[in-house]
């Protein structure tokens, strides 16, 4: 779907930004490029839309030269999400989010019907934030509206820059996780740039990691990349932590869970202790009448309904996070389990015992050569 071929960018004070880079995404496939600051992934992502011409070599999309495209109607088949946000500030989010729409001349009804749609696709409400300026917005929500900015017309191609760099860990992996889930829907060929090795890990299908000078070191599956780096360059960037960042390349399947017994709130808790009883559980999930998780109760309460017995549920997480969201989310609510939810749906809990199977399936399929037990000492200690 895009190829490049030996491109060389040289700027005209003599900074050899990126050199003989070689390098091919399939359609619908997500690369990340992932390097220190500095090395060329800006330049490089900024010569696939024509942003920047290159000094020599050659960049195809769907087997066309680009260098011969109208730069016009190329970007058009490509969204864009700039380094560090890029909204227009004196433009409302609707405003924003149908720039391109706009430029191509929609229909003012059917641009606004696409925002709406576009917002609420990566999680924004559009009747409550659609008529903000961005600097009414958190970070968080900012990023979102440059993502769905760029998907405004639907093109082929994303090519995101560092989209999630702004924001701070928590809300980045939260949005990684939509991100995935959205990506998985629409399937579109991303190139993507960030500076955060485990961001790159985590949500490419195949990395790149550049060092200085616009060389790729490695062009790999992330599995690969961790479990045989090929370079000791690659060895040293991705080194560190190397249990975390397997915690983290690997994702919650519904396989990984437990299903403890389950209760309603109308149910009366004598009967939620029979169940109990029965399953040989010391605690039940609750859900609401929709099926919807509630929260849980124990074997201590003993009067009453369920409903006035059951506790919230604080400890959870989407199914498809990462093991290493489950696993922080234990920690942060010092929690034996976790329950694992598809929108608002119960599908299960993950314990830790679950978590250290998931892990040792991952690596299990790597067959990296990581002892289990470096892996699971690296995991305790982060
Ligand atoms: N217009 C320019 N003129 C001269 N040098 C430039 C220009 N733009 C970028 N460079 C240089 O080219 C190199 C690569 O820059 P680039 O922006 O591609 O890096 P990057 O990998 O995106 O870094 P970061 O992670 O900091 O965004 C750097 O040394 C930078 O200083
Ligand atoms: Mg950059």
């Amino acid at each position: 779907m895009i190829r490049l071929d030996r491109v060389t960018k040289r700027y005209p004070d003599g900074t050899e930004a990126v050199a003989e880079l070689s390098l091919e995404v399939e359609r619908g496939e997500l690369v990340t490029l992932v390097g220190p600051s500095g090395c060329g992934k800006t330049t490089t992502m900024k010569m696939v839309n024509r942003l920047i011409e290159p000094t020599s070599g050659q960049i195809f999309l769907d087997g066309e030269d680009i260098t011969k495209a109208d730069p016009v109607k190329l970007r058009r088949r490509m969204g864009y999400v700039i380094q560090s946000g890029g909204l227009f500030p004196h433009r409302t989010v609707i405003e924003n989010t149908v720039t391109v729409p706009s430029l191509l001349g929609w229909e003012r009804r059917k641009s606004r019907a696409r925002a709406a749609e576009l917002l609420e696709m990566v999680g924004l409400d559009p009747a409550k934030l659609g008529d903000r300026y961005p600097h009414q917005l958190s970070g968080g929500q900012r990023q979102r509206v440059g993502v769905a900015r760029a998907l405004a017309a639907d093109p082929p191609v994303l090519l995101m820059d560092e989209p999630f760099g702004a924001v701070d860990p928590v809300v980045r992996e939260r949005l990684q996780t939509e991100f995935l889930r959205l990506q998985r829907e629409l399937k579109k060929t991303i190139l993507f740039v960030t500076h955060d090795i485990e961001e790159a890990v985590r949500l490419g299908d195949r990395m790149a990691v550049f060092s200085m000078g616009g060389h790729i070191e490695q062009y790999d599956t992330p599995s690969s990349v961790l479990g045989a780096p090929s370079t000791d360059y690659v060895a040293d960037f991705v080194g560190a932590d190397r249990g975390l960042k397997r915690l983290s390349v690997t994702e919650i399947t519904p396989e990984d869970l437990e299903h403890p017994p389950v209760v309603r709130l109308d149910d009366p808790m004598s009967h939620a202790l029979a169940r109990l009883r029965t399953q040989g559980s010391r605690w039940a999930v609750v859900l609401d009448d929709d099926g919807n998780l509630h929260g849980w109760v124990d074997d201590r309460e003993s009067d009453g309904k369920v409903r006035d017995r059951a506790r919230r549920m604080e400890a959870w997480v989407p199914v498809h996070a990462s093991l290493k969201q489950a696993f922080g989310e234990m920690l942060q609510h010092d929690a034996g389990w976790i329950a694992v939810v598809d929108g608002d749906r119960f599908l299960g809990v993950l314990t830790p015992a679950r978590l250290h199977e998931a892990l040792r399936r991952s690596i299990g399929a790597e067959e990296s050569g990581v002892p289990l037990e470096e892996v699971v000492l690296d995991t305790i200690e982060g």
